[in-house]
């Protein structure tokens, strides 16, 4: 993965939603939410600000798209937001820049794929469970979206490329997608695999990569209080870029562990061998939980650039999960844990 500086067609600092935006939307919807109407009033705001802030304004301003426009779950949105979950530690990104710096290589390398990400149909769109499972089931994303509760949980995000974010994720735990999947007790690790279609996603036609993108985790890992099931982001339904339909968050981990739009898990008890891992075993690793103390062979990890602007923080072990996470890999020895 490569390393590169915001581009120029991103918005100046000046010119993004700034968070307290965000937060009054969310105030206001909280009031509407008492009266009963926050569907109504949520979009609404969200169309005065983004009015306000040119976007979706089709004449040729700044046409970020912060969600997919129609989803069928939208109703659902903002979910309840989990006190537990509600401070990042950081202050939040800025929206504009969460959505316009993304790493989604099936729809490019650079930093600026939220537009080809537009192609991708997130609608019909299919989850299959299968591998060491009682029965192999085919789920709709609706289905499986309305089966579970959906909460908002604010997370830290490191890339290995030491770039990092705090973003509000809507979603469900993780270990809720594991029981719901009902795997056979032998299962050890869960395999998953994002959609294939280069018809849509033109990086995907790139044949040096060994497409799907596939990642995994011990069970122990995916059911972790904090493996996180990403359906939306900043109160709405997830844009394209981010990975809608359905993504992960492990926070404790470098970015690359939360895949984007997936389509399927495979309960194994073989440890998956991963797309990255494939690519370049010596540089991204299965387990790759954050550690500013081991170097990726080609940069330091010791600190991380905020989005946003050119504010570098020092990382902190398991991304600042030390606490939360140690305890996974107590037992795990002689693995490279930290890459
Ligand atoms: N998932 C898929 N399918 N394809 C990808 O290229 N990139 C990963 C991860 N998930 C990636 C992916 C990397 S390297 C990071 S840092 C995060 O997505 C970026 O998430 P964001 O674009 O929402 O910030």
């Amino acid at each position: 993965m490569l390393i590169r500086s915001p581009k120029r067609w991103q918005l100046p600092e000046s010119a993004a939603t700034p968070e307290d935006v965000f937060l009054n939307r969310r105030v206001l919807m909280k009031g509407a939410l008492a009266l009963g109407t926050a569907g109504v009033a949520y979009g609404a705001a969200t169309r005065d600000a983004n009015a306000l802030f040119g976007l979706f304004d089709g004449d040729g301003g700044n046409d970020v798209p912060l969600t997919v426009e129609g989803d069928p779950t939208a109703d659902l949105y903002p979910a309840f937001a989990n006190p537990d979950f509600a401070n990042g530690g950081r202050a939040l990104t800025n929206e504009i820049d969460a959505a316009t710096y993304n790493n989604f290589y099936e729809f490019g390398s650079h930093k600026g794929i939220w537009r080809a990400a537009q192609d991708l149909q997130t609608r019909p769109w299919a989850v299959v469970f299968d591998g060491m499972v009682e029965e192999e089931r085919t789920v709709d994303i609706d289905t499986l979206i309305r089966a579970m509760q959906l909460e908002e949980r604010v997370y830290r995000h490191r890339c290995v490329e030491a770039w990092a974010m705090t973003v509000p994720w809507t979603g469900f735990p993780m270990r809720d997608l594991v029981e719901y999947a009902r795997p056979l007790s032998s299962a050890r690790y869960v395999r998953m695999e994002t959609f294939n279609d280069s018809s849509m996603a033109s990086g995907q036609r790139q044949t040096w990569y060994s497409w799907p993108y596939t990642e995994g985790l011990t069970m122990e890992e995916a059911t972790h209080d904090l493996a996180f099931m990403v359906t939306g982001v900043y109160g709405k339904p997830i844009a394209k870029q981010y990975g809608a339909p359905i993504r992960l968050a492990v926070p404790w981990k470098y970015g690359f562990k939360s895949a984007k739009s997936l389509v399927r898990f495979t309960f194994t008890d073989e440890r998956p061998v991963t797309f990255w891992e494939e690519a370049n075993a010596n540089e991204y690793g299965f387990w790759a939980n954050v550690n500013p103390e081991v170097p990726h062979p080609r940069w330091s990890q010791a600190s991380e650039r905020l989005l946003g602007g050119e504010e570098r923080v020092p990382t902190q072990l398991y991304n600042g999960y030390a606490e939360e996470v140690a305890g996974l890999y107590s037992d795990v020895s002689g693995e490279p844990l930290f890459m």
